[in-house]
């Protein structure tokens, strides 16, 4: 018997809906198959929260959420507490606190009319993309000088050490070695030529470890036009916080759109937990209408239980996610079609059990 303690933070507007979808499929993969058990505890924490009790989440939240073998997320934020707020003092507390310095995130197109490109096929846009995670751009280093005053200097500073480089590039390797694809850099040694310099230079020395594995690396601003025009060149792509962050946007915008993109956060040694989130936020504008497209926090699911070592199951959910689409009777709004978050995942989880 296989059990799972899963802690739940399903956060603010559309958050609490995917996630009960979600959970639905945990629950129904529990029934049909009598060697896995999982086991949920649900936290209150988000804006919500913090309008009560003027904090995100407890005190000592990291301390409880340590022993839970993964958290599934939601999403934070709503209009009338700062983003700045409840992304720095949720989220990133804990990715940082438990070192979930790997964001992996696929951008695979799962039907062909999903993506805007014109004559982009699923074995055109077929990558996965391996932000870091916990340094970088997003260390929050830096100062505010003079603030208000003509004068004023604001400095915002990259941390790039030689460990958290060294072992984001490191997995980046092992990963397009074991599937056997190639690696793409993402970088921009000729404008940032501290930071970036010395990422080129990490991901030339670890690559000497790898002579197996076909390396590219790009200049940011190229990458994201190939992106775009000829996503074909990309496999597995390594990059930095920032750019991570806006290249897998692009990577939403050409495979479906918010409601399809998940990303996950891993600490690849397993001594925290990783944490599984759909990348798009609460969605003040259409959250409490039961519309929202559970579609990536589904698929947020299939990515926690391949980190469990439930491959099997991973990979009907991501099938049965293609199989919805297919058939484009079941779709929300997002997709043009009309039915429900619960109705879509209803469906989804008869779907799942008839397939097996
Ligand atoms: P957003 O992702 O919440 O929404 C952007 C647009 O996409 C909206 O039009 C929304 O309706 C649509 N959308 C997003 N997810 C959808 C879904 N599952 N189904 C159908 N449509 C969907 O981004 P926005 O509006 O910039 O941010 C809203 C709040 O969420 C902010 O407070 C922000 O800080 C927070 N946020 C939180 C994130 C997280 O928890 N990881 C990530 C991004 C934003
Ligand atoms: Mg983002």
């Amino acid at each position: 018997m296989k059990h799972f303690n899963i802690a739940l933070i399903p956060g603010d507007g559309i958050g609490p809906e995917v996630v009960a979808e979600g959970i639905k499929v945990l629950k129904a993969i529990e029934e049909a198959d009598k060697t896995i058990s999982f086991t949920f505890k649900e936290f209150p924490w988000g804006c919500e929260y913090y309008l009560k009790n003027g904090k995100m989440m407890d005190d000592d939240a990291l301390d409880i959420l340590k022993d839970y073998d993964a958290i599934y997320l939601g999403a934070v934020g709503y209009p009338g507490v700062p983003d700045h707020i409840s992304l720095r003092d949720l989220l990133i507390k804990i990715r940082k606190g438990f070192d979930q310095y790997v964001n992996l995130r696929p951008v695979e197109l799962l039907h062909p009319d999903l993506t805007p490109l014109k004559n982009k096929t699923e074995k055109d846009i077929d990558m996965l993309v391996i932000r870091e995670n916990s340094e970088g751009e997003y260390s929050g280093a830096g100062d505010w000088l003079f603030k208000d005053k003509p004068e004023e200097v604001v400095l915002q500073t990259g941390v790039f050490s030689r460990k958290g480089t060294e072992r984001i590039i490191r997995y980046a390797y092992e990963e397009a070695r074991k599937s056997n694809r190639t690696l793409t850099s993402i970088s921009k040694g000729n404008a940032l030529n501290y930071s970036m310099v010395f990422w080129d230079q990490v991901f030339e020395e670890v690559g000497k470890e790898y002579p197996d594995v076909k390396t590219y690396s790009y200049l940011v601003d190229a990458a994201s036009l190939y992106f775009v025009s000829q996503p074909e060149r990309f496999e597995v792509v390594v990059t930095s916080n920032l750019f991570g962050d806006i290249v897998t946007d692009i990577g939403a915008a050409i495979t479906g759109g918010m409601g399809l993109a998940t990303g996950a956060n891993i600490n690849p040694e397993r001594k925290y937990p990783s944490m599984f989130e759909p990348v798009h936020g609460s969605a003040p504008d259409i959250a409490g209408k039961g519309i929202a497209n559970p579609i990536a926090a589904i698929w947020s699911v299939s990515q926690m239980l391949d980190f469990f070592g439930l491959e099997e199951w991973a990979e009907a959910v991501l099938n049965t996610i293609k199989q919805i689409l297919k058939e484009n009777t079941y779709l929300t709004p997002d997709l043009g079609g009309s039915v429900s978050t619960d109705e879509l995942g209803s469906h989804f989880v008869e779907l799942l059990i008839k397939n097996r």
